[in-house]
């Protein structure tokens, strides 16, 4: 069982999509026992509250399976019990390596990391552009299945 936990600011918009998108990608390859896959937030803002109506709107668009979920951050057993952490940005990273207890700081990864490049998932909370926080997790999010399932 690998323990995959995606991490953005406030875990409404972004790692929730990612959740979302993984799981619906893991269910497709009949691969569901093998993986527990959850998000979270670094900040408290948005604990208790839904996702985003515009995340929400466009997984629907695309066929991917809603959740249910609420905002929840991420605690030091989250990190303990994780296998991989998986951030959207810097800042992610950044306060993720601030909180996470000793001996967990090598579960942190980005998440373009899988495609050795250095970008990242744009924040959406601004602009509303879900459309490409879409594809930008669409691009990585096959090959951490593919690196994850080996
Ligand atoms: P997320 O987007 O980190 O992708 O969930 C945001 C959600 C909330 C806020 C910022 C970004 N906020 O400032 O409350």
């Amino acid at each position: 069982m690998v323990k995959v936990i995606f991490v953005c600011l406030g875990n409404i918009c972004r790692s929730p999509m990612a959740e979302m998108m993984f799981s619906n990608l893991v269910h497709q390859q009949g691969l569901d026992a093998n993986f527990d896959i959850s998000s979270m937030s670094t900040s408290t803002y948005e604990i208790g509250n839904p996702p985003h109506p515009g995340a929400i709107a466009e997984l629907k668009k695309q066929h991917v399976p809603i959740i249910e979920h609420v905002g929840k951050q991420i605690t030091t057993y989250d990190f303990e019990n994780a296998d991989v952490i998986i951030g959207m940005d810097d800042q992610n990273i950044e306060d993720l390596k601030e909180m996470a207890p000793v001996g967990t700081e090598d579960k942190l990864h980005l998440a373009y990391d899988v495609m050795s490049v250095h970008k990242v998932i744009k924040d959406p909370w601004y602009d509303h552009r879900f459309d490409r926080t879409f594809q930008e997790l669409n691009e990585v999010l096959p090959l951490w299945l593919k690196k994850l399932s080996n």
